[in-house]
């Protein structure tokens, strides 16, 4: 017979105002427990306990509850979003993913390496000589867009508008209704009507990019609609633009309280892999993920009445002694425990531009090393606050010697 999961004694973890007080509590709650109860909800702190949920079928997305829940969104708002692959469910989800996956590869993403390091060391050329440099915001935040661009097919000469509209598309998760909706509606028919052009393009002049190999998807005689294709093209940009500037922020902000490991990753470049997945592991942007339990759910003798919601916390279970030794050493060169951080998720939703990601930032790390060495802070970084569901800097200042 399972306990309602509302009768149990668990540890509390609020949301908290500072990012290291909020980890520090998640950790320590972990200790006791594989759950905690919180403001809204539940968080799932362990790795097996959270890798479960996650490929849980009968918990699905949270995410349509982003905008649902807002008290800020009109009906009218709530009434345009369409569905994502990010929130779609069972055999709708499972259909979505079997059509894209395979324009998801890692050979797309390599094509796309030497675009990175054009992009990435023209950024690096504006301020090379100085020696300073705001790393979030000279690096990190322009990089994303051109690379997703490219990857698109999007001409050169839009990049600029692209950036605007990705930019506004990604205020819904901001939580200030009031204030963004006209801006978020505008970009969101302006993305629109220029992806639909974009891919009537397309279908007549087939090219090498993502939108071509989108439209070609054919499983079993199915292929994807036009408005799914619009769907993907918004998917893609709300996954994969905040989420990669975040995570390049966090992984030099670690990195620069390692001068040693910065040099090694300048010297020698084949470690970026190693260096993506330890900084990721130890300081990952998405910190935890949204569930909600779509139907009475019975897990380690806890019963979750349908409509519960659970956050599995991807940076406790990244930190969890069973999986990982000594798991808050930072260790990129020596650490194989076998089994794979969780930052990019688990289960059927795992993220589809995790080879893109991975790319993007193992093409960035060795550069920005070598060509910013010595690298060290010249004032306090900023960060976004530490409920973001994508967390990361908004402002890392540093110096470096100038090259
Ligand atoms: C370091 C960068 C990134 C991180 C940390 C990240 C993290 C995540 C996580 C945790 C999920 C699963 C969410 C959940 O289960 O609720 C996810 C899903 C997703 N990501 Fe990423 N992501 C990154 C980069 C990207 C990029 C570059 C793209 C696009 C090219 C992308 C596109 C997506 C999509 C479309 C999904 C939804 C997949 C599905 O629901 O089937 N992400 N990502």
């Amino acid at each position: 017979m399972s306990t309602p999961v509302g009768e149990l004694d668990l540890p509390f973890v609020g949301f908290g105002d500072d990012r290291n007080e909020r980890l520090v509590a998640t950790l320590r709650a972990a200790e006791q427990s594989w759950l905690a109860r919180g403001e809204i909800g539940y968080t799932v702190l362990r790795y097996d306990d959270v890798v479960a949920v996650l490929r849980d079928k009968r918990w699905h997305s949270a995410v349509p509850l982003v905008v649902e829940m807002s008290a800020e969104a009109t009906p009218e708002f709530k009434m345009r979003r369409r569905e994502s692959i990010l929130s779609a469910e069972g055999d709708t989800h499972v259909r979505l993913r079997r059509l894209v996956a395979p324009a998801f590869s890692p050979r797309r993403a390599d094509k796309l390496r030497p675009a990175m390091r054009e992009v990435v060391n023209g950024l690096v050329d504006r301020v090379a000589s100085s020696g300073t440099a705001d790393i979030a915001a000279d690096v990190c935040e322009p990089y994303p867009i051109p690379i997703i661009c490219e990857l698109l097919g999007a001409p050169k000469a839009d990049w600029e508008l692209f950036s605007r509209w990705a930019t506004d598309v990604l205020r819904v998760f901001d939580n200030n209704f009031k204030v963004d909706m006209p801006a978020i509606i505008a970009a969101q028919d302006g993305l629109d009507l220029y992806t639909r052009n974009l891919i009537a393009d397309r279908r007549s002049k087939p090219r090498d990019d993502l939108l071509t190999d989108l439209i070609a998807m054919e499983e079993a005689g199915d292929r994807l609609t036009t408005e799914e294709l619009v769907m993907m093209v918004e998917a893609v940009i709300v996954g994969g633009t905040d989420t990669t500037r975040n995570q390049l922020g966090l992984a030099v902000d670690m990195l620069i309280d390692h001068p040693d490991k910065w040099g090694l990753l300048a010297d020698d470049p084949t470690t970026a892999p190693r260096f993506v997945e330890e900084t990721m592991r130890l300081n990952g942007a998405v910190r935890a993920t949204g569930r909600v339990a779509s139907c009475d759910i019975e897990y380690r003798g806890v019963l979750f009445p349908a409509g519960s919601i659970v956050f599995p916390a991807l940076a406790s279970a990244n930190r969890d002694a069973s999986v990982f030794t000594d798991p808050n050493h930072f260790d990129p060169t020596n650490r194989d425990s076998g089994q794979p951080q969780l930052t990019f998720g688990s289960g059927i939703h795992y993220c589809l531009g995790a080879a893109l990601a991975r790319a993007e930032l193992q093409e960035a790390l060795p550069l920005l090393a070598r060509r910013m060495p010595n690298i060290r802070r010249t004032a306090e970084p900023r960060y976004k606050i530490a409920t973001a569901g994508v967390f990361g800097p908004t402002s890392l200042p540093v110096g470096f010697d100038p090259t």
